[in-house]
């Protein structure tokens, strides 16, 4: 069965502009295309395997890159929705950034050092239910590096189509300044309960 690109509804972004977030959600929607595209060879190759070994070998590995694309990019942008919404002052979320960062602040310059990493890819925050903690980490370009199975709280792209056109090539930390100043950490809290639950 297909995948069907989501629609999200953004307000206007301080330091994000319009122009940005269509070309992006342009890129989104391109993902999901390819997916499909990809997914429909598939049974014709593996009917021959050895004939289309190469070919086979190489759709495999993109169709995990465009999955990773396409279902990251759905944890980003209703990041934006409903404005920005600063993270709440009590509760389990508060408690538990408490507990392993001590401040939501330290959390976000965790956040914000690792999206500063060079090359494309995301920083993003998950959540070890099993364990009750917070991991970090830099997934290269979009399906390389996650923590296996931990749930995503916060994804943060960091490619260079998310702030080249408002930035320049060397605007990632602008950029990354402006993600935050817009983020709904409302969103956040509600990703972190339903992971905990
Ligand atoms: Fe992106």
């Amino acid at each position: 069965m297909e995948y069907v690109a989501k629609t999200f509804i953004l307000p206007a972004l301080d330091g994000i502009s319009a122009k940005s977030i269509e070309e992006h959600i342009g890129l989104y929607q391109g993902y999901v295309k390819n997916f499909n595209a990809m997914s429909a060879l598939l049974p014709e190759y593996a009917k021959d395997s050895e004939k289309h070994a190469h070919a086979l070998a190489e759709l495999i590995r993109r169709r995990s890159f465009e999955f990773g694309g396409m279902r990251l990019h759905e944890l980003y942008f209703p990041q934006f929705e409903g404005g920005a919404v600063a993270a709440s002052t009590s509760g389990a979320f508060f408690d538990a950034v408490a507990k392993d960062y001590h401040k939501i602040e330290y959390l976000v310059e965790m956040l914000k050092a690792i999206g500063k990493m060079r090359g494309p890819g995301w920083a993003i925050l998950y959540w070890d239910p099993s364990s009750q903690q917070f991991q970090t980490g830099f997934t290269g370009e979009q399906h390389m590096g996650h923590f296996v199975t931990l749930p995503i709280i916060l994804a943060l792209d960091v490619w260079e189509h998310a702030f080249l056109i408002d930035y320049g090539a060397q605007g990632k930390g602008k950029y990354i300044d402006a993600f935050f100043k817009n983020l709904n950490w409302g969103a956040i809290e509600r990703r972190f309960q339903q992971a905990s639950a």
